[in-house]
């Protein structure tokens, strides 16, 4: 079956579980679920019963959309998302997005956690992606393409959308939240980075590093979805650091930093249109 005919499966039967028809769609990093829980007329969908979806195997991730109202505005959550490390191709962890384009998402928030690189960011502080760097290996837009999905050669220059980091620049002043702005470095994983390959991604122009996000802002740009992505910095991934990055310390840290992401995505979302 073609790529099209399994992205119209998916959203007739997501459309049938729920009248929400969101223009908003949110996918939810490591740690982060408490934007689930703010969700009212809430509508959940765990993915194993959308056709074609992958399963979420990561702990910490739940594997489910949440459809429902906020600040009187339809939207989606995916809580839980899909990684390269998991094993899933770059198609299947980027089908959710186009998936939610054919539900009518116009804007897409993406959250994540990620290694601090910048020497000034510290646990806890949050990062708006101004640009990335994909050295996942991978591009999900490899192979055949469906001119009525996007473009061959997709221009990324703009993959992260100027007005929305300005709208979070002024939530973040109204609501006194100090947030940076940086380049998002994308690696496969799930092995953390040797202290030579933190090195070079500082050289490169890297402030922080993860393990996901980049493949699907390729595609949501390749559809024609205006993005944006918030890092929330969980551990400095520095050279001289001796203390190595655990996964347990990720979650931890994106856990007690979630309200100030919470708030900043409760701004964006008022004033989006
Ligand atoms: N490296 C890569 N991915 C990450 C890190 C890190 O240090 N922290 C959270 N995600």
């Amino acid at each position: 079956m073609g790529e099209k005919q399994k992205i119209i499966e998916a959203s007739n039967y997501i459309e049938k579980q729920s009248q929400i028809r969101p223009k908003i769609g949110i996918v939810l990093g490591s740690g982060l679920g408490i934007l689930a829980e703010v969700v009212l007329e809430k509508h959940e969908i765990p993915y194993k019963e959308i056709p074609y979806f992958p399963v979420s195997t990561v702990k910490g991730h739940k594997g489910q959309l949440v459809l429902g109202k906020y600040l009187g505005k339809e939207i989606l959550i995916m809580h839980g998302r899909f990684h390269f490390y998991e094993g899933y191709t770059m198609k299947e962890i980027t089908f959710p997005i186009r998936v939610m384009k054919a539900l009518g998402v116009e804007t897409l928030i993406l959250t994540n956690s990620a290694g601090g690189i910048n020497p000034s960011f510290r646990p806890g502080d949050i990062m708006i992606i101004s640009d990335h760097i994909n050295l996942m290996g991978d591009n999900p837009l490899r192979g055949k393409n469906d001119p009525e999905l996007g473009p061959r050669f997709p221009s990324l220059h703009a993959a992260y959308d100027k007005k929305l980091i300005e709208l979070a620049e002024k939530v973040s002043i109204r609501e006194k939240i100090k947030i940076y702005k940086g380049v998002y470095v994308g690696v496969s994983g799930p092995s953390y980075e040797t202290p030579a390959e933190i090195k070079m991604l500082k050289t490169i122009g890297a402030d922080a590093v993860g393990m996901s996000t980049v493949p699907e802002v390729i595609v949501a740009c390749h559809s024609g979805i205006r993005t944006m992505g918030i890092s929330c910095i969980t551990n400095i991934a520095s050279m001289t650091h001796h203390k190595a990055a655990h996964h347990e310390e990720v979650i931890e840290a994106a856990n007690k930093t979630a309200p100030k992401i919470l708030t900043l995505i409760k701004g964006i979302i008022t004033e989006v249109n």
